[in-house]
């Protein structure tokens, strides 16, 4: 049987992306029972995947390659130029090694414990506030653990402004105007910040921990054996901390689930097992990364549709996690669902999909589930306040998404 694959008709679907925001992709593939449809973004025909089959083509390294596939404002802001997501093959390999050397147990549990000592100091210091906005906090507290694990010195009079840059890198990719070329001038500041501490660190100037973040940008060597200029070192030192302050709109999303249904908030101070669902859960049903690039390496034909060499490929993280196919009533919040399943290599994909070391996926899933499970269970275990009138509500046009509140607590308090 030939099927004929979908397609938008006519004119260019750029605006739709900012219309239909994390749906632009579920919203085309969905109900075609294939897991492919084209478009048209910047004038050119691109290839939109979904579906654990979309995400194992995209990440076939035979088929698909990310060197030219990150749009240039994407690398100005969120993550850098030169950096590991822009490589290919060897080099890339190589480079990614370098993140993958910092997730071991020792120091994933160092990271737990010290997820935790900020969460404590966080809330000595909010007794006695009126009013706290989590999502601005934790920018603040997740500054710090990131510093912290990384073994970057943070001075205490720095720390809202580097967690202010912080998220400007995150939010700016999306944003035009003002906003956008703030989160440049944030990336600027930061990467200034970041090459200082690795020169320092080579000169011997700074007293870096072997095995931390910091230490080990700083003394990586190339395929050709060469070091990183400092310009690199600093946007993969950033690759660490960044995404670290980015967790707390999980947190803040997971906050807003246990106010929900306050069943939850009993069963994670109870149940180590259904503290690692809900926080699988979190991250597989709220919305962060809605899509990612690659570029096609060749022309080849899969599930009917002619792909072409250099044609631009966006692979759906949002509806992926939301495809029926993979979840019963995706678009229920039910952490029970990760008993059972446990995610695999191509169907829980919020931060990216198939193998660590010979793709792209993020490195970062072990210490974000860390600093997950730390925080949820100090909010289950230790955490009590007032709940203001306000506004929870999220928008999924809105790329990055949040609770528009940002989660309003009043009268917080220790949990007796
Ligand atoms: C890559 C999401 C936390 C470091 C990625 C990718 C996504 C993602 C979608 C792209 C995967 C791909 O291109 O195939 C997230 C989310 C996080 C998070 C939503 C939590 C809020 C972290 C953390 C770290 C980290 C905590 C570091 C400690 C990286 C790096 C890459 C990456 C270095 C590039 C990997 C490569 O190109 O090979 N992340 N991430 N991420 N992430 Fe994360």
């Amino acid at each position: 049987m030939v099927v004929k694959v979908p397609k938008d008709k006519g004119i260019d679907r750029t605006y739709a992306i900012f219309k239909d925001g994390y749906q632009f992709i579920q919203k085309r593939v969905q109900n075609h029972h294939l897991d492919v449809y084209e478009t048209k973004i910047l004038g050119s025909k691109t290839a939109l995947l979904s579906g654990e089959e979309g995400a194992k083509l995209f990440y076939d390294n035979e088929r698909m390659q990310r060197n030219s596939a990150m749009p240039p404002r994407v690398l100005k802001t969120l993550f850098g130029e030169d950096g590991v997501q822009t490589l290919d093959g060897d080099v890339h390999r190589r480079r990614k090694n370098v993140f993958m050397t910092l997730m071991t147990p020792e120091s994933l549990k160092l990271l737990h414990e010290i997820t935790l000592h900020h969460w404590e100091q966080a809330l000595l210091k909010w007794q006695s506030e009126k009013k706290v906005v989590l999502f601005e906090e934790m920018l603040v507290l997740l500054t710090k653990t990131a510093c912290e694990w990384a073994g970057v010195p943070l001075e205490s009079k720095e720390t809202k402004k580097r967690a202010k840059d912080f998220n400007k890198l995150i939010e700016g990719a999306a944003k035009l105007g003002p906003d956008h070329f703030a989160s440049r001038r944030a990336r600027k500041r930061l990467e200034d910040w970041a090459a200082a501490l690795i020169e320092k660190c080579r000169k011997g100037e700074l007293d870096s921990k072997e095995g931390s973040a910091l230490h080990e940008m700083a003394v990586h060597r190339d395929t050709h054996g060469e070091l990183l200029d400092a310009h690199t070192a600093s946007v993969e030192l950033l690759n660490v901390l960044r995404p670290m302050v980015a967790i707390s709109r999980f947190i803040v999303f997971g906050a807003s689930a246990m106010r929900e249904n306050p069943e939850i908030r009993k069963r994670i101070s109870n149940d180590e097992h259904y503290l690692r669902a809900f926080t699988q859960e979190v991250r597989r049903y709220f919305p962060f990364f809605p899509f990612l690039g690659a570029i096609a390496v060749k022309d080849f034909t899969w599930q009917q549709y002619p792909f072409k060499k250099g044609q631009l490929v966006l692979l759906d993280l949002y509806g992926t996690n939301h495809d029926p196919r993979l979840y019963e009533n995706p678009e229920q919040f039910t952490p029970e669902r990760f008993h059972k399943q446990k995610g695999g290599m191509f169907d829980l994909i919020p931060q990216g999909g198939g193998d660590y070391h010979q793709g792209h996926r993020c490195p970062g899933e072990w210490p974000t589930i860390e600093v997950l499970k730390a925080s949820f269970s100090f909010m289950a275990e230790e955490l009590d306040f007032d709940l203001p009138k306000q506004d929870l509500h999220y928008s999924l046009r809105e790329i990055p998404s949040l609770p528009k509140s940002g989660f309003i607590m009043k009268n917080v308090r220790r949990r007796v």
